[in-house]
């Protein structure tokens, strides 16, 4: 805990002020302030390269020394104040569930929706907390009023379980579904959007656009392929579960209808939470997944009629939401970014090594996916996990084939020179 506050004051410090009264003390020792001076007149590049400060930001998490976790593409562990927080609502829900059940967690989730809704630049009633992407998009997609022969336009990289509910969708309701496919090195707006255009018709009703696309950490142009869609009246739905929290854009920047995300990624928050964003005026298009007393009502709420939650999952949501603000989304990026080009860069020299995912700043961020030639991309992620500790994802999807790499805000260069001398050895 000691750590963390230091780091809290340190961050604070630097956030040009923002958050700097409630945090700064007497208790701030000379180092503190020494590091306050630094780093007032850096920029988010210089400080994403300044390993001071992501020092102190890895003391906020508890994460083994031993393991070399370079697989946050799963899920993100939650900082300690994130953990400390749900347990303690935890204790604090059991000793009067009825009155936790009752008020105190409707003011609560009330209080955390306005907080996302900032985070994402939309309406808090533009927001409604789900579980997960899966159950966020998969309102969607069972709650849409499609009719049989109506066409959906999606790719083969789209994840999985998003793919699997619009089959079902396909075989109970008869719509058709048109497959794209999309290159993981491709770098070209243009190219994308093509795509999916030469696929509508006056049939097409909806696309799903995979924001950042997890098998090989690729970010789709969703704005210039959404302004396409929605000239034709086509319904945007935007499968976010890795782009919100890990960099900067807003939810209506992207032109969206339609947008999932899962808060236990980017943002740190509890497991089992995730957010779905539904444009103004759309949710009475869209039949909630669990019923509500007006299925056909316009209001966000609709969404959100589960039956009973974990009662501590909206205050963990709330520390993560100040943990993440309090670095800023902006310095997060350029960290992330830095991280991946860091070892990407240096993979990119050795020998038998290809970088498969395109290193451009606007198509990638943290995410990026290596191969080495000749070789299976389980049997090297085997070798990774268990002799070197390094944990990575092994990926043999459609079109993508290698190890995804997603270094996080707690990364060390340390640990990223040991993956880089782990993949020297092991393609020579
Ligand atoms: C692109 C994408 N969509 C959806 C999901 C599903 O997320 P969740 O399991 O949190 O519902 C994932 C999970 O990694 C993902 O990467």
């Amino acid at each position: 805990m000691a750590n963390r506050r230091s780091f809290l004051r340190g961050v604070s410090a630097l956030s040009g002020g923002m958050f700097l009264a409630p945090h700064l003390s007497e208790a701030i020792g000379s180092k503190i302030g020494n590091f306050n001076r630094k780093h007032a007149s850096l920029s988010n590049r210089e400080i994403a390269e300044d390993d001071e400060f992501w020092y102190w930001v890895r003391q906020a998490f508890t994460g083994s020394e031993n393991i070399n976790n370079l697989n946050s593409g799963v899920v993100s562990p939650q900082p300690k104040s994130v953990q400390d927080t749900f347990d303690r609502y935890i204790r604090i829900s059991n000793e009067a569930p009825p009155l936790y059940g009752g008020q105190i967690i409707e003011q609560s989730t009330a209080a955390v929706k306005s907080k996302l809704a900032k985070i994402a630049g939309c309406l808090p009633e533009e927001v409604a907390l789900s579980r997960n992407t899966t159950e966020s998009l998969e309102t969607i997609i069972f709650g849409l009023n499609l009719k049989k022969g109506d066409e959906v336009v999606l790719t083969k990289v789209d994840h999985h379980r998003m793919k699997y509910a619009w089959r079902q969708r396909a075989q109970r309701d008869g719509i058709v579904l048109k497959w794209i496919e999309i290159d993981p090195a491709m770098d070209s707006t243009e190219h994308m959007v093509k795509r999916y255009v030469d696929q509508f018709n006056p049939k097409t009703k909806a696309i799903e656009v995979t924001h950042l696309i997890n098998w090989s950490g690729q970010i789709l142009p969703v704005r210039a392929i959404a302004d396409e869609a929605r000239k034709r009246d086509i319904d945007v739905i935007v499968d976010g579960a890795h782009s919100f929290c890990h960099f900067d854009f807003k939810i209506p920047d992207l032109n969206c209808d339609y947008f999932g995300t899962s808060l236990h990624k980017w943002l740190c928050a509890p497991y089992g939470t995730g957010m779905l964003y539904v444009r103004k005026g759309k949710a009475k298009n869209v039949w909630p997944l669990y019923a509500s007393p007006d299925p056909l009502s316009d209001e966000i709420n609709k969404f959100e009629y589960q039956g009973t939650e974990n009662y501590a999952k909206a205050e963990g949501i709330a520390e993560s939401i100040g943990f993440h603000e309090m670095i800023g989304i902006e310095r997060k990026e350029a960290r992330l970014r830095y991280l991946k080009n860091y070892w990407a860069n240096k993979a990119a020299k050795i020998p038998k090594v290809k970088i498969v995912t395109t290193l451009s700043d606007e198509y990638s961020c943290a995410i990026c996916l290596f191969h080495i030639e000749g070789t299976k991309p389980f049997e090297i992620g085997e070798i990774l996990e268990k002799k070197y500790k390094i944990l990575v994802r092994p990926i043999d999807h459609e079109n993508v084939k290698g190890l995804r790499v997603t270094p996080h805000i707690f990364t060390t260069i340390r640990e990223l020179d040991d993956l880089i001398d782990a993949i020297t050895v092991l393609a020579a």
